[in-house]
């Protein structure tokens, strides 16, 4: 391959936190030149949400395989890799060290630098990947399976965290509500899709508010209101809607992110703000900050949904500014299943 006069920075990124392997190649932090995920849903599906024994096996059997293709679909090799990101929290730690060990063989047996990098870095520079003039500061709602972070993006790498879930995450609570009416796992998707069937002013649950803290989350007192409605029903046998039990829970969930979300963004005069996870590709959510970051004239961004849940492009993003800022990890990188964002 040649360079051009300014040599290009290629990143191989590997991800491995939870039920897919994945990699990929990125371009100067903002070209994704390939992106291959090989996801273990179907399996886990079978057992109603991921079983981390499976999930760290299949990772092992695939993990050489994806990391291959991702550079077949780049057109390089490993000697045009200017470094390898891999995520190494937080996540399953047995999930973990599969796309940690693979990465640092590789890093061993080759001398490319490797960085580690955090799940959540990934999530949020995902939105770098189609949004090239977006640049920090701003305001970032992560929500996915495991976290809801509402996030300061003070600059790449700079992170401070305003708000967080007391209890579920966001896309915890979407898959057991899922379950609970008989959607299986994963719930998010379903739900979203059920949804526009169903009239979300239906059944009135509650939006919760988390005392003396304005941008802090609980959900499960909603998760546990949409099971009492759901028993309550069985026991008077009245048959359930389940597309407008789907369309109020998510109203309940959207509304509550929307307006902590906007009001941290109002709070800190910030005017660009950003949605990360698989959380943020659900349809609703993303028409509902979209009308109202319209109304108050804040630039609104979010990645492409292939790009909002699990992925490796998003590492091998945040994997190149943590390259640029001189971030570097030693062979005694280990998984770190609670790794908190902005420690190394
Ligand atoms: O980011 P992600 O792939 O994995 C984690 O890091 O956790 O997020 C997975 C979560 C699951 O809980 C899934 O149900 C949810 O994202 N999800 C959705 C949608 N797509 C995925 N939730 C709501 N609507 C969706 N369209
Ligand atoms: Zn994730």
């Amino acid at each position: 391959m040649e360079n051009s006069v300014e040599k290009d920075i290629y990143i191989l990124g590997i991800e491995s936190s939870c039920d897919e392997t994945a990699a990929s190649v990125v371009k100067n932090g903002r070209e994704v030149l390939s992106n291959v995920i090989s996801s273990q849903i179907a399996l886990h599906t079978l057992y109603g949400g991921v079983v981390p024994e499976i999930a760290s096996r299949k990772h092992i059997e695939k993990i050489n395989q994806v990391i291959d293709q991702a550079l077949t679909d780049a057109d390089v090799t490993l000697q045009d890799i200017t470094a390898i990101a891999v995520t190494y929290g937080p996540g399953l730690v047995g999930a973990l060290l599969v796309g940690v060990s693979a990465a640092k063989a590789i890093s061993f047996a080759t001398g490319i630098p490797l960085i580690g990098v955090h799940h959540i870095e990934g999530h949020i520079s995902a939105n770098y990947i189609e949004n090239k003039e977006l640049e920090p500061p701003f305001v970032c709602l992560v929500v996915s399976g495991g976290h809801s972070h509402l996030v300061i993006v003070r600059d790449y790498g700079k992170y401070e965290i305003i708000g967080r879930t007391r209890d579920d995450a966001a896309g915890e609570a979407f898959d057991k509500v899922a379950r609970a009416i008989g959607l299986g796992y994963p719930g998010g998707p379903k739900i979203d899709k059920l949804s526009n069937e169903g009239n979300p002013d239906a059944i009135h649950f509650p939006r919760a508010k988390v005392v003396g803290s304005d941008y802090d989350f609980s959900f499960s007192g909603l998760k546990s209101a949409v099971l009492n409605y759901i028993n309550g029903c069985k026991m008077r046998n009245e048959e359930i809607n389940t597309a407008d039990v789907a369309a109020s829970f998510q109203k309940a969930v959207v509304d509550v992110l929307v307006e902590h979300a906007l009001a941290a963004v109002k709070e800190y005069g910030m005017d660009k703000f950003a949605i990360a996870g698989g959380v943020a590709s659900n349809a609703h959510l993303r028409k509902a900050f979209e009308d109202s970051c319209a109304a108050r004239k804040i630039e609104f961004y979010h990645p492409s949904p292939i790009f909002c849940t699990d992925n490796a492009a998003m590492i091998g993003v945040a994997g190149y500014y943590e390259y640029l800022a001189g971030t570097r990890s030693g062979y005694d990188l280990n998984a770190v299943p609670n790794l908190k964002l902005g420690e190394r």
